[in-house]
C-alpha cells in the first residue's frame, strides 16, 4: 500500500476490507472491476487472490489515484481514468463481463486532507471540491454564480439542511466567496450559537454530491455493473450516505425482487457496517454500508 512520505501512514486504508473479501469471495483467475479503484488497498488484496492482473480493468476519476495506481498495478491491469459512468458505458459496449465487481464510494482520505481539494473548511482552501480536476464545474462555480433557488434545493435535497433557503440568501449576498474558510463562516450565521458538527458540514457535503454528480452517476451506472456481472458473479457497493445507500438498496432490490427469473440474489439482507475494531483504527468506516449479491 502507498503510503503518505509526511505522517509514514497509508494515504488511504480501505474500508470494509475483510467484509468486501468475503462477499466477494475471490477466487484464482477471477475476472475484477474495481470502479473506484483509489490508491488500491481493495484492489491489491483481490488480485492478491484471483492473481489474474490481465482480468482486472481500475477506474479512477481522479489524477492523483491514477498516477498512484499507475505506479502499484504494473502487471497488466487495465486503468482508465475516467468517472464510473462513462467507463461503464464503454466497458459494456465492449461486451465485458467481469467475476467480481467492487464500487467503494465517495471521496478518498486524500481528498478530505488535502486542503487545496477544497474538500474540507477546518484549513482554509479554494471552493473546488472536484473529484476529477479535469471536470469544468466547481463549487465556486455554483456557489458563485448559481441562482438563489438552485442553491437551497442542492441543501435540501442533498443533506437535508433544515435552514437550506436561509443559507442560500446568505451565500447570494455575501459574493464573491473565494475560499472554503469564508463559506464556512457564512453558513455560521445561520446557525449561531454552539453545536456538536460544524453547520457548515452540511452545506459541503451537499456541494460536493452536487459538483460530483455523485447520486446521478450511481443511479445511471449500478444498471450497468448488474448487466455486466458474469452468472455466478458478484458485486459489492459500499455508501458513505444515506442518499447513496438508498440508491443502492433500490436498484438491487429491484434486480433481485420476487421473480422466479431475477437476475439477482442479495448476499446482505441488511447493510454491513464496520466493527467496532475497525472504527478505533479507521474512523472513516463510521458512515460506510456494504450491499453485496450474486448473479444467478
Ligand atoms: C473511497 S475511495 C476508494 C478507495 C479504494 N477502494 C482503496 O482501497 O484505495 C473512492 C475513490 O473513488 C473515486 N470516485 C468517486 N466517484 C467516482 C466516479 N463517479 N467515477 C470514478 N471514480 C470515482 C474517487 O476519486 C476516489 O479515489
Amino acid at each position: 500500500m502507498h503510503q503518505n512520505k509526511h505522517q509514514n501512514a497509508p494515504l488511504h486504508v480501505p474500508v470494509l476490507l475483510q467484509e468486501v473479501l468475503q462477499y466477494l469471495a475471490p477466487a484464482p483467475g477471477n475476472s475484477y472491476l474495481d470502479l473506484t479503484a483509489g490508491y488500491g488497498g481493495h484492489a491489491s488484496e483481490v488480485l492478491a487472490r484471483t492473481n489474474a492482473p490481465q482480468r482486472t480493468t481500475l477506474v479512477d476519476r481522479d489524477d492523483n489515484a491514477i498516477s498512484v495506481l499507475k505506479g502499484q498495478f504494473v502487471d497488466g491491469e487495465r486503468l482508465i481514468h475516467a468517472d464510473f459512468l462513462t467507463a461503464s458505458i464503454e466497458l459494456s459496449a465492449e461486451g465485458s463481463q467481469y467475476d467480481l465487481i467492487l464500487a467503494d464510494l465517495g471521496v478518498s482520505s486524500p481528498h478530505l486532507n488535502d486542503a487545496h481539494r477544497g474538500f474540507m473548511f477546518s484549513e482554509d482552501g479554494p471552493l473546488d471540491m472536484r473529484m476529477d480536476q479535469q471536470q469544468a464545474l466547481t463549487a465556486s462555480e455554483i456557489v458563485n454564480h448559481w441562482d438563489e433557488a438552485t442553491i437551497a434545493a442542492i441543501l435540501k435535497r442533498y443533506s437535508e439542511e433544515p435552514k437550506a433557503k436561509r443559507i442560500a440568501s446568505l451565500i447570494t449576498a455575501a459574493r464573491p466567496i473565494h475560499s472554503t474558510a469564508q463559506l464556512a463562516d457564512i453558513v455560521k450565521q445561520a446557525w449561531p450559537g454552539h453545536s456538536r458538527v460544524h453547520p457548515a458540514t452540511r452545506t459541503f457535503q451537499a456541494l460536493r454530491i452536487a459538483v460530483n454528480d455523485e447520486l446521478g452517476l450511481l443511479e445511471r451506472s449500478l444498471p450497468l455493473w448488474l448487466d455486466m456481472l458474469a452468472p455466478g458473479g458478484r458485486i459489492a457497493i459500499i455508501s458513505f450516505h444515506s442518499l447513496e445507500d438508498r440508491i443502492v438498496k433500490q436498484i438491487l432490490a429491484t434486480a433481485s425482487g420476487d421473480r422466479y427469473d431475477a437476475e439477482l440474489q442479495l448476499l446482505t439482507k441488511r447493510p454491513v457496517v464496520a466493527s467496532p475494531h475497525e472504527l478505533v483504527t479507521n474512523p472513516r468506516a463510521r458512515s460506510a454500508k456494504l450491499r453485496a449479491a450474486v448473479k444467478k
